[in-house]
């Protein structure tokens, strides 16, 4: 029995650079969590798997890609699925990140409707699903994740009846009223893509039934607690919140790497506070929200300008979706400008770093931070918060988190704000930055306790139990 992941991105990105092919690891929150679990459990061992095969996308165009290179990936366990050119560009940059990402957030004046792009999309779907076929037998596990596979499921249950199939959505799904604004062949392919599988999952309630709710509204099946009887398949649906490697994050200040950073870092700043926020270059982010709200922090409490720094780093993503580009654009002018106008010789108030920043010193900054300031506008989770506040085995800290993310429904003790309320974001940096040690410390404590408990490992394991079951009743109805 063998578990085979199935995500648009391979954990690895390829890049051709100056040096040649260059690998990296994946950033974002499906790349990491699935990492980690792999890791925490001995390459699915520990779960009773033979073995974990990973199939996705090496993130470079077929064009580039060698045979070579794929047998390296093949190596490592990866399956790699070779998109042309024209499918990056239609599907990747097209169905899944200008129509999904954007609607699925409730952005939708960014959301655009092409036939081209929902064409790629199918067409990719079928890809996927034909290369997993190629090497599923009965009885293996198929863990497909995320929005850029939705159509997959159908089209795999289709060619490999006898595999059981889970779905996990990373990011929200939006109310039926918003996915109604989709055109209704694509909506029900979708819905229907996705219940071809045993067992679907979301991080939290509120995404379950909008989910439920979209599949009365537009199919009309029947759903009762926790299922949804599509045909002579009952699917189960439910909310299954993405975790952390706790232990990992706890301990980081023990590496002697990370705290040699931390010691340079503390020397470097001199008891200067530091705000701190790290994501992917996402409009979903907040990221201008944050930095406007940091401007006005510093006009309405000069008493910590030259006192308090804000670390903004933006990891760049997509390259190539317009709105990206803009994105990045704009944050650099307004940065600029900021500094431009209220640092001086020995203060800058935003420190923008907009790199990829190693493991090592994401650690260290994560610990010597005063304040974590992840104010999303819309997310699906946001590991981020959790992995600040795991960090924090000093119980020193503040995090301030928004509403909007997926991470809200658990960390009740965070400082929680609405991203677009600036004067309440800024209302919250000032109640942070003068917290008493104390209060830091009962709120850290109570968010830890909860992570400690569901981590990365019980995500997948609770999901992976559910899906068991799941497949189970279905083969049982299917021979009786
Ligand atoms: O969590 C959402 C997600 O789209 C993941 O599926 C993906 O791995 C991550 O964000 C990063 O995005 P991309 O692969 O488009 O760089």
């Amino acid at each position: 029995m063998r578990l085979i992941i199935v995500s648009n991105r391979l954990p690895v990105v390829l890049t051709v650079g100056e040096r040649g092919m260059e690998i990296r690891e994946a950033v974002g929150g499906l790349a990491t969590a699935v990492k980690s679990f792999i890791k925490a459990t001995e390459n699915g061992k520990a779960l009773g798997f033979s073995e974990v095969v990973w199939a996705g996308w090496s993130g470079i165009k077929a064009e580039q890609e060698s045979e070579d290179l794929k047998s390296r990936l093949r190596e490592m366990g990866l399956l790699p699925v070779s998109l042309t050119a024209e499918e990056v560009n239609f599907f990747y940059e097209g169905f899944c990140n200008s129509t999904l990402w954007p609607l699925f957030h409730g952005f939708t004046v960014y959301t655009v409707f092409e036939s081209k792009y929902w064409e790629a999309y199918v067409k990719v779907n079928q890809k996927y699903a034909e290369t997993v076929a190629s090497v599923a037998n009965t009885g293996d596990f198929v863990w497909i994740h995320d929005y850029h596979l939705m159509l997959m499921p159908a089209m795999l249950r289709e060619m490999s009846p006898d595999v059981s199939i889970g779905f996990f959505l990373h990011i929200p799904f939006p109310p039926a009223e918003m996915y109604q604004l989709m055109p209704p062949p694509w909506r029900t392919a979708l819905l229907d893509g996705v219940l071809a599988s045993d067992l679907v999952g979301f991080h939290i309630h509120e995404y379950v039934n909008n989910f439920v709710r979209a599949v009365s509204k537009f199919l009309g099946y029947r759903t009762e607690a926790g299922v949804i009887y599509a045909g002579r398949r009952k699917v189960h649906v439910g909310a299954f919140p993405i975790g952390i490697d706790f232990d990992f994050f706890y301990n980081s200040s023990l590496d002697p790497e990370v705290a040699g950073q931390i010691e340079e870092l503390r020397q470097k700043l001199r008891g200067l506070k530091i705000i701190f926020s790290i994501d992917r270059l996402d409009y979903t982010k907040g990221v201008i929200n944050r930095v406007h709200a940091w401007e006005r922090f510093l006009k309405e409490h000069p008493q910590w300008r030259g006192k308090a720094s804000f670390i903004l780093i933006v990891v760049p993503s997509r390259i190539g979706v317009p709105q990206y580009d803009a994105m990045k654009r704009e944050i650099e002018r307004e940065v600029g400008r900021i500094n431009g106008e209220l640092g001086d010789v020995n203060w800058t108030p935003i420190v923008y770093i907009s790199r990829f920043i190693p493991t090592p010193t994401l650690l260290a900054l994560y610990n010597i931070a005063d304040v974590a300031l992840i104010t999303p506008l819309r997310d699906g989770m946001n590991l981020v918060s959790k992995e600040y506040v795991a960090t924090k085995r000093d119980c020193k800290g503040v995090l301030i988190l928004s509403e909007t993310a997926g991470a809200s429904h658990e960390l009740l003790e965070a400082l929680i704000v609405n991203p677009n309320d600036e004067s309440g974001v800024v209302e919250a940096i000032a109640k942070a930055l003068t917290m008493e040690p104390e209060e830091q410390c009962r709120r850290i404590k109570a968010m830890q306790e909860k992570l400690r408990q569901q981590n990365v490992v019980k995500w997948a394991v609770d999901f992976l139990h559910s899906l068991m079951l799941a497949y189970r009743e279905n083969t049982e109805s299917f021979t009786t």
